[in-house]
């Protein structure tokens, strides 16, 4: 399995803006628990929040690919069959062209999909603009966990002429488990019902609450999408967006 959207990284380094204090065997224990749960890639997304970056938009950057190869080389010591891919879960913002003009705007495994989180507060009319920018400019944008929109007022950005304009979905696991609201579980089971999901995340914050695994939703993810589904959006279509073949 892939998991599309980890935030592993916050304990290997200390990242610009997030802060979290660093601690390697935190790291590896994430990993351990998403091999237990046959994980095989993770896809590592810290935040990359263009607008409170500012000037430290390229040190992130370079923090987040360099910081990728010290996990590997630490799971590789220890043993953990794991393997996780640089990424970034990278908030709308209207600077988001000009830094991909730049160079700068993290893609998922060096490849040319986006992780792109939403405004939830506020509509940002603007969205749909820089997301149609982006794919001028050769990006492929996947919408971080979609279904967390169900009451903002950005839903009304159809799910499905998102699809019809090429771009793509990701749902969190948790938000299938009710984790989020009834609403977001509902939503979130409806675009697994119109097969508008392309891949699935753990969304993993920390080892204990929020941990990196993806089967616990499976009996959900069938029960919304019916047989197959799971295996879909967990290794199949995931695979093609980090360029990699399935199973
Ligand atoms: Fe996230």
């Amino acid at each position: 399995m892939i998991d599309m959207h980890n935030h592993i990284l916050r304990y290997v380094v200390k990242l610009p803006v997030h802060p979290t204090e660093p601690n390697m065997e935190t790291a590896v224990r994430m990993a351990q628990i998403a091999q237990e749960d046959g994980i095989r890639t993770i896809v590592s997304t810290p935040h990359f929040r263009p607008e409170r970056l500012g000037d430290q938009a390229a040190e992130m950057y370079e923090i987040l690919h360099s910081a990728v190869d010290t996990l590997n080389a630490a799971l590789k010591e220890r043993g953990v069959d794991v393997e996780v891919l640089t990424g970034a879960e990278v908030a709308m913002s209207e600077l988001l062209p000009e830094l991909a003009s730049q160079g700068l705007l993290p893609t998922l495994a060096g490849g040319r999909y986006v992780l792109i989180e939403l405004p939830g507060a506020s509509y940002a009319a603007y969205a749909e603009e820089v997301l149609f920018k982006l794919q001028l400019q050769g990006y492929k944008p996947l919408i971080a966990h979609f279904e967390r929109l169900a009451d903002a007022p950005v839903k009304h950005i159809s799910p499905r002429i998102l699809q019809e304009r090429g771009i793509r979905l990701q749902v969190n696991c948790e938000s299938l488990m009710g984790r989020r609201g009834r609403s977001v579980q509902d939503l979130a089971q409806r675009l697994l019902h119109d097969d508008l999901v392309w891949a699935l995340g753990s969304d993993a914050h920390d080892p204990e609450k929020s941990p990196p695994r993806l089967t616990p939703c499976r009996g959900a993810v069938e029960r919304a999408g019916g047989a197959g589904t799971f295996e879909r959006i967990t290794d199949k279509r995931p695979a093609t967006i980090i360029g990699r073949k399935s199973g």
